[in-house]
């Protein structure tokens, strides 16, 4: 039993600790030690710091982290520094600045200043820089030494100081690389006792054909060009951009790159066209319609009925861009689901799946209970406005019922009696069919009129339409206007001005 739970307990102590992001052991750094507190494992987020040995300098983070099981950021490194002996000044002829000759330890990336002693001639700089234990110090040539005839040569690069059949011992000549060559190595080489010292190299530019660039759709970013090949210096670089309408074909996000000229053949970047496909638009519609569009391509988008465009930023167009349609055409839902149902009432008429903003639907309480409230709710973006409710009365009639396009005369009560009577008058220019007066009988209101639009048309139009009027239009608009006459229409009423 025991053992069963010291088996279990490992067992959950292994899935806590596999189920953490763990590191290596922090990589041992030359010329460095760990200065941080050492763990048996490294979790995520933890940190270990790095010390070099007294006279190594750090570059880098001294700081590394556990993130995702890699440590960053890259590993720091110890350069040496440099020692240089009084013995080796001496048998170099060199002194340090100040004529003075001792043994010493000079940091990583610090300089020294040597001198030569009276008869010698220093291969300048005169300054040299410790550089991870490297340090090249200059020579001392003697002046007595053996003459140099004829100037050395190199390839791409030419001497720019006056040539000479014979150079003295000591004496210098300076060179200079061709146009797009890139000088390795110092510009001035000495007559030392009959030999030239090391003369500089002139490394080749990268090469870019015109065609090229031409042919995948790229450009140099700044400065045209007109000749053939563009050249790019040993060591530089040099910005791309893609075509206007055109993007890179690797990253499709960005049309700018940089190529390096390090010493192998830069690739060229590829750029393709900016081209958008048809959207897909759910309830909607756009315009033109085309099989591919181009960068800048503009599209008018139209919802159907009961959707809306959105983000609806008045225009109602889209972009095709580099990254797609701009904004991402959608036409969303803005149609109302089927109204509420009111406890002791019910509604008018039948019940659509989905209204359309606007849409109107009325309510009615059935006998015994008042309406209070507005009698009709209304479509809004997919939600209604406020439903009434129906208040127990006890047996008397409630609120009248809404006619549409009616009024009642009267203010109304909330609760009548049998008998009670209330007066309904249509809208402006809408006729009444039916009696204006309903009346409360034992809790049930009486037939309620409706209210019709009305035409109107010209005398013109009636008679091109061979159009008989019903009944004589009342005086006061046959008087005044002339033109225009009320009528009935035959089976619904229309409009026609
Ligand atoms: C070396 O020294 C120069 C200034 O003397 C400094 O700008 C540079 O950052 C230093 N480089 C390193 C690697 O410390
Ligand atoms: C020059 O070189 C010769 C032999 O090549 C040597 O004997 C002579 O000492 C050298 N002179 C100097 C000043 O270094
Ligand atoms: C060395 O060259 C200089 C001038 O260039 C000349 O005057 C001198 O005579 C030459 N010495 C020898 C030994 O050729
Ligand atoms: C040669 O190098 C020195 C020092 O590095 C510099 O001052 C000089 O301008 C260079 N000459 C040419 C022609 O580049
Ligand atoms: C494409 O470029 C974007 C923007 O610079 C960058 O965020 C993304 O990582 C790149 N994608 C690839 C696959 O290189
Ligand atoms: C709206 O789009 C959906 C999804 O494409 C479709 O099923 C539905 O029939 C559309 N409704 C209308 C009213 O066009």
């Amino acid at each position: 039993m025991k053992s069963w739970l010291f088996w279990a307990a490992g067992f959950l102590l292994w899935i806590y600790c596999s189920s953490q992001r763990v590191c290596e052991e922090p990589p041992d750094i030359n010329f460095a030690e760990i200065v941080s507190e050492k763990k048996a494992t490294y979790l995520e987020n933890d940190r270990v710091q790095y010390r070099c040995n007294p006279g190594y300098v750090l570059e880098g983070s001294e700081w590394i982290l556990c993130n995702g099981q890699e440590w960053t950021p890259r590993l720091p490194k110890c350069l040496a520094p440099c020692s240089i002996t009084k013995e080796q000044l001496a048998t170099e002829n060199l002194f340090l600045f100040g004529g003075r000759r001792r043994t010493q330890l000079i940091q990583s990336n610090r300089s020294l200043v040597f001198q030569c002693s009276e008869e010698y001639i220093l291969t300048v700089p005169s300054v040299r820089k410790c550089v991870d234990g490297h340090m090249d110090l200059p020579l001392c040539i003697s002046k007595s030494g053996r003459n140099c005839s004829g100037s050395p040569r190199i390839e791409n690069g030419d001497i720019i100081t006056l040539s000479e059949q014979q150079y003295r011992s000591g004496s210098s000549v300076e060179f200079r690389c061709q146009k797009y060559y890139a000088m390795e190595g110092q510009n001035r080489s000495f007559c030392d006792n009959g030999t030239w010292t090391k003369v500089p190299v002139c490394l080749d530019p990268c090469t870019i054909p015109r065609a090229k660039l031409e042919r995948q759709k790229i450009e140099v970013k700044v400065g045209m060009d007109v000749s053939e090949n563009i050249y790019v210096q040993h060591g530089r670089s040099m910005e791309l951009t893609c075509r206007t309408g055109y993007v890179l074909a690797a990253n499709s996000s960005q049309s700018d790159s940089i190529i390096h000229c390090d010493g192998t053949p830069p690739v060229i970047p590829r750029c393709k066209e900016i081209t958008c496909n048809p959207p897909r638009i759910s309830n909607g519609s756009f315009r033109p319609q085309r099989t591919i569009y181009h960068d800048g391509d503009l599209l008018r988008i139209q919802c159907d009925h009961g959707f809306n465009y959105e983000p609806d930023n008045g225009e109602r167009v889209v972009e095709c861009t580099r990254n797609g349609w701009s904004p991402s055409p959608k036409c969303v839902d803005v149609r109302c689901p089927p109204p509420p149902q009111l406890p002791n009432g019910q509604i008018n008429g039948i019940i659509k799946e989905r209204y359309l903003p606007m849409e109107r639907v009325s309510y009615r309480c059935r006998s015994g209970y008042s309406l209070i409230g507005r009698a009709f709710i209304t479509c809004l973006k997919q939600r209604w406005t406020e439903a009434p409710r129906c208040a127990d009365i006890g047996g008397r009639c409630g609120r009248p019922p809404h006619v549409d396009d009616g009024d009642i005369v009267e203010i109304p009560n909330s609760y009548y009696n049998t008998n009670d009577r209330v007066t309904y008058q249509c809208q402006h220019r809408y006729k009444m069919i039916g009696s204006p007066r309903v009346t409360c009988q034992n809790g049930y209101w009486s037939q309620t009129p409706t209210c019709r639009v009305p035409c109107t048309a010209s005398e013109e139009d009636m008679r091109q339409h061979k159009i008989k009027l019903r009944w004589k239009p009342d005086d006061k608009i046959h008087s005044e206007a002339g033109r225009e006459v009320d009528f009935e229409c035959e089976r619904r009423s229309v409009s026609d001005g």
